[in-house]
């Protein structure tokens, strides 16, 4: 479970980032936003560099910024250890990706509700993630969009068949009612803003919780 801070109170990021810990998060997904590839602005480099001390845990960063390649180096070295970003947003994905492992990053690739398999087919080997995203990518509190569970399905299957250790992390609307089925079409990791942070009254724990257990 990578709770999306995006749903989080920017107002106190860094305890937010220190409860979900203690919540029992696996990864903190982080998500980067350039007024320009998706239609909104979040944070950069600067603010992961300070969250950085406080949490030990994995920093699934996805970029939503174009072009990609020139900050990947900034996103680095403020401490992400995923580094996610979508090939439309660059001109060579093979590039990209060789930047980002020349960091030592675990590299991965997004797709949008609409972008075809077809993008990442030939990369599958070269990277450790594939993000489907299951809303258009730029605001959290979207519903999700179940058709991408064909595409989830595909992928898990092609990644089956070639032998290959890639997760398959799923981003947007996923809720108590979804979890279930997004698992079973083959994603392993559950990107989630607004249930984590809105359900229960907030309650981190138990939110997580459900998602992962259900
Ligand atoms: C959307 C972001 C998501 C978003 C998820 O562009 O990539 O990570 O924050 O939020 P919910 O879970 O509310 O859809
Ligand atoms: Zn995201």
């Amino acid at each position: 479970i990578s709770p999306s801070i995006l749903s989080a109170d920017f107002s106190k990021l860094g305890s937010e980032v220190v409860s979900l810990e203690k919540a029992g998060a696996d990864y903190i997904h982080i998500d980067v936003m350039d007024g320009h590839f998706v239609p909104n602005l979040t944070i950069g480099p600067e603010v992961i560099k300070k969250l950085r001390p406080l949490t030990g845990k994995t920093f699934d960063v996805h970029l939503m910024i174009s072009p990609v390649d020139r900050f990947i180096k900034d996103f680095a070295d403020a401490g992400a250890d995923i580094i996610t970003f979508h090939p439309e947003a660059t001109s060579d994905v093979s590039k990209t990706i060789k930047l980002i492992k020349d960091q030592n990053k675990k590299v991965g690739i997004s797709l949008k509700p609409k972008s075809e398999i077809n993008l990442i087919i030939d990369h599958l080997s070269e990277i450790d993630l594939v993000l489907i995203m299951s809303v258009e990518p730029g605001f959290g509190g979207q519903k999700f969009m179940p058709e991408v569970l064909e595409k989830t399905k595909a992928i898990r299957e092609l990644i089956n068949k070639k032998n290959l250790k890639v997760d398959i992390e799923i981003d947007g609307g996923i809720n108590f009612e979804n979890c279930s089925k997004v698992k079973n079409a083959g994603a392993n990791i559950l990107v989630s803003g607004s249930t984590v942070f809105k359900e229960n009254k907030g309650d981190l724990k138990k939110n997580i919780e459900i998602l992962r257990n259900n």
